[in-house]
């Protein structure tokens, strides 16, 4: 236990001190700690039961073995959520008590020679697999899954694809409707983002994060951060309707104003120049959500949050508007005044919310798994969600879900 705290501990005093000395300005002193009920350290164990099915390896161990990079990409969780499980106390080798199954399919481990995951076998592999343990186990078909969840981290989730107009289109895989989907994807009123979702953060890798932590008396002399894409011009020759234009935006913008350092140049600092940064700029992308979003939190760089709508990871127990700038997408051509005119204490105030470990904690899947960390979070809206409604069982023979509907591609065997 204490060796396994160790980490966290060196995280916690590291992080901590980030606050002081981050500014220019005057720290918050004297600010007695609050005495509340951090729902972030709650301790899954004894409050749910989870069963792992054990799948051939070709819906899993053979699909990594292929690729060694899919270990280290942003959807990694879904092959690391599984190895947590496995190991876990709350995991039970008896599937009439568990509260919950887990179906351990790595959907978005099919990379492109440039390491981009292109999802359009997931729907076959994903249908493959529920069918597998449908018929191998007769709890699927007594709830058609409404007690087992799922981890779909890709871009919009189980619509399976990378393109927004694409997704909305697919809809959820049919066979998933009725279970819970673990996702980075979070949005509210779309299509992808159905009712009971757990939104969690995309997957960076918690040792080359903490190899690059920086003496936490560097001033923060950055205003505004950004690396990444403004247009892709690559997968959409139009370049403008990549991340809804507000990528153009900024750019178009602010690329020549003094407070902004923006580039696609991703530079060897990078971790250090976010920790150099007041600001951290979090547009969309093809999705909402990017790894951005864990990187800010982590090095205490306030995540200005661009992205409408935006559901953000365990946003039922993460304060987000406390730590995190909001900007409309329609709003990025006064960005530069929205930031500007917030005032000293308000940058102090987000950055002292910002320095709070849980959180911080709750953004990372660590190997091996820490307290407090992203599974635990995953684990906690799981135990959170029982006890499940007696409706979700359904009547011997009764079925809900329409095995035979989605596009024609979806249904071919995998
Ligand atoms: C903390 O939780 C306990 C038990 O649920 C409750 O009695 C107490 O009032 C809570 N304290 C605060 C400060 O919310
Ligand atoms: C950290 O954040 C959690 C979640 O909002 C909150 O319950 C907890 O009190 C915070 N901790 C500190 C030290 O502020
Ligand atoms: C579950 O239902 C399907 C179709 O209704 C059936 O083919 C399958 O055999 C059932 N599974 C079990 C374990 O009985
Ligand atoms: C399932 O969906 C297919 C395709 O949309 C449709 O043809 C079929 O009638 C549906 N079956 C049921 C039982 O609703």
């Amino acid at each position: 236990m204490e060796a396994a705290l160790w980490p966290w501990l060196h995280l916690l005093t590291l992080m901590c001190i980030f606050i002081s000395g981050t500014l220019a300005f005057d720290t918050v002193r004297g600010t007695k700690p609050s005495i509340t009920n951090d729902t972030l350290r709650d301790d899954p164990v004894g409050r749910l039961k989870v069963y792992v099915y054990e799948l051939p390896t070709r819906y899993n161990k053979e699909v990594v073995e292929r690729d060694e990079r899919c270990l280290a990409h942003m959807f990694a969780a879904e092959i690391f959520l599984h190895e947590f499980l496995l190991s876990s106390p709350v995991r039970t080798l008896k599937p009439e008590e568990a509260d919950w199954f887990f179906t351990p399919v790595y959907t978005t481990c099919d990379l492109t020679k440039n390491g981009l995951p292109l999802p359009f076998k997931s729907p076959r592999m994903m249908r493959s697999a529920i069918h597998y343990i449908s018929t191998q186990w007769p709890y699927w078909n007594r709830t058609e899954g409404a007690d087992h969840f799922f981890i779909v981290p890709h871009d919009f989730g189980a619509c399976f694809h990378y393109k927004e107009e694409k997704a909305i289109e697919r809809g959820i895989l049919r066979v998933l409707r009725r279970s819970t989907l673990v996702q980075t994807f979070g949005q509210s009123y779309h299509v992808c983002m159905q009712q009971g979702s757990i939104v969690v953060p995309p997957y960076a890798p918690t040792k080359r994060i903490m190899e690059h932590l920086i003496p936490p008396s560097t001033p923060r002399s950055i205003f505004a951060y950004f690396r990444g894409l403004f247009y892709d011009v690559g997968n959409d020759p139009e370049g403008g309707y990549y991340a809804r234009g507000a990528r153009a935006s900024i750019w178009e913008n602010f690329k020549n104003n003094p407070l902004f350092d923006l580039s696609t140049e991703h530079p060897a600092t990078y971790y250090e120049d976010m920790q150099r940064a007041i600001f951290c700029l979090c547009p969309l992308g093809w999705a909402p959500w990017s790894p951005r979003l864990v990187e800010a939190v982590v090095f205490g760089c306030i995540p200005v949050i661009i992205a409408d709508d935006i559901v953000l990871p365990f946003a039922d127990v993460i304060p987000w508007i406390e730590i995190g700038v909001f900007l409309a997408e329609d709003d990025v051509p006064k960005l530069d005044t929205i930031l500007a005119s917030l005032s000293a204490t308000e940058v102090l105030k987000k950055q002292k919310a910002l320095a709070n470990v849980s959180i911080k904690q709750a953004m990372l899947f660590p190997q091996p798994s820490l307290p407090n960390d992203g599974f635990h979070q995953i684990l906690n809206g799981l135990a959170r969600k029982l006890p499940h409604h007696p409706s979700i069982y359904l009547q011997e023979g009764t079925r809900v879900l329409n095995w035979t509907a989605g596009p024609p591609a979806d249904l071919q065997p995998w």
